[in-house]
């Protein structure tokens, strides 16, 4: 069932867990993502970045693709089909093209300048019945070009675009795009634990879910955080399968090389890691 994220983000801030954010790429992505939500009865949040957009042809494919999906996999959970790291004008696109769902990463811009565009597209997403995430600071890193610094957010600038009625939050606590360098410092649970007192029942969002231990994590969303976005470690898994896959010979062997049977493994990969991931973010059985 295709809705807004704001729902699923309320009640995940009440009952003291995440809902993750799992970004897709292509048909493969999108059904293991949504048959393991369905599976663990939860909501779940798919992610596309601008890049992935792209790739899968533009907006209006993808928009297209998961509803039609999720229509014929009967999918009842709570599904958002959300932009990740959007642009102003990717915003727009999205917006046009049926998202229920967007991102709008001002954090690159001075913070008036943040201030005055998450503005407006509150009000245009809020009016088209969407969520719309912000982001203050920025996390470090590479996404699909999307680069950041890494500083951490200022939770006075957190309670200023929170006021404008944004549905979830995505702050800078020194968290990272990608792998964790072996001399990452950690999350600041000191910037969560201000931004949180400053913004009350915003839920907050985690960026950079890959690799960040378990007891972080579970830290995290005892200070306020209740959306957690995952994508490398989805293609770590499914290149991993895929590989085994391949070394072993069995595209060799028969009609292994038929994509269904190669992609399988891969598939059956990202499964594991979501389902690992919704075990331990709580979203379990949270979808009624
Ligand atoms: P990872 O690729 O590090 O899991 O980060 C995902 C993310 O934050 C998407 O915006």
């Amino acid at each position: 069932m295709l809705v807004s994220a704001t729902e699923m983000l309320k009640k995940a801030k009440e009952g003291h867990y995440a809902v993750g954010q799992f970004n897709i790429n292509n048909l493969e992505w999108t059904k293991a993502i949504l048959l393991t939500a369905q599976e663990l009865n939860s909501p779940v949040i798919l992610g596309v970045s601008e890049g992935a957009g792209k790739y899968m042809t533009g907006f209006e494919t993808v928009a297209a693709m998961v509803k039609a999906m999720d229509e014929s996999l009967g999918i009842t959970v709570p599904v958002a089909l959300h932009l990740d790291h959007g642009t102003y004008d990717g915003c727009y696109k999205c917006i046009k093209a049926g998202f229920t769902s967007i991102m709008f990463d001002g954090s690159h811009y001075a913070i008036e300048e943040n201030i005055e565009k998450t503005k407006e597209l509150v009000a245009v997403a809020h009016a088209m019945g969407m969520s719309i995430e912000a982001e203050v600071g920025s996390i470090g890193g590479e996404e699909d070009g999307v680069v950041g610094m890494g500083e951490c957010a200022d939770p006075e600038e957190c309670k200023s675009i929170a006021d404008l009625g944004v549905d979830m939050l995505a702050a800078g606590i020194g968290n990272i795009h990608g792998k964790y360098p072996e001399n990452w410092a950690g999350l600041s649970f000191e910037t969560l634990d201000a931004i949180q007192q400053k913004t009350g029942v915003m839920p907050l969002v985690l960026h950079g879910g890959t690799g960040i231990p378990e007891d972080m994590i579970k830290k995290a969303i005892s200070l306020g955080v209740a959306k957690i976005n995952v994508n490398t470690e989805c293609q770590l898994s499914f290149a991993a399968a895929t590989r085994t896959y391949v070394e072993a010979g069995k595209d060799l062997e028969g009609k292994g090389f038929d994509p269904r049977k190669l992609l399988a493994p891969g598939f059956e990969a990202i499964k594991a890691t979501v389902k690992e991931k919704m075990e331990l973010f709580g979203s379990v059985n949270k979808a009624n």
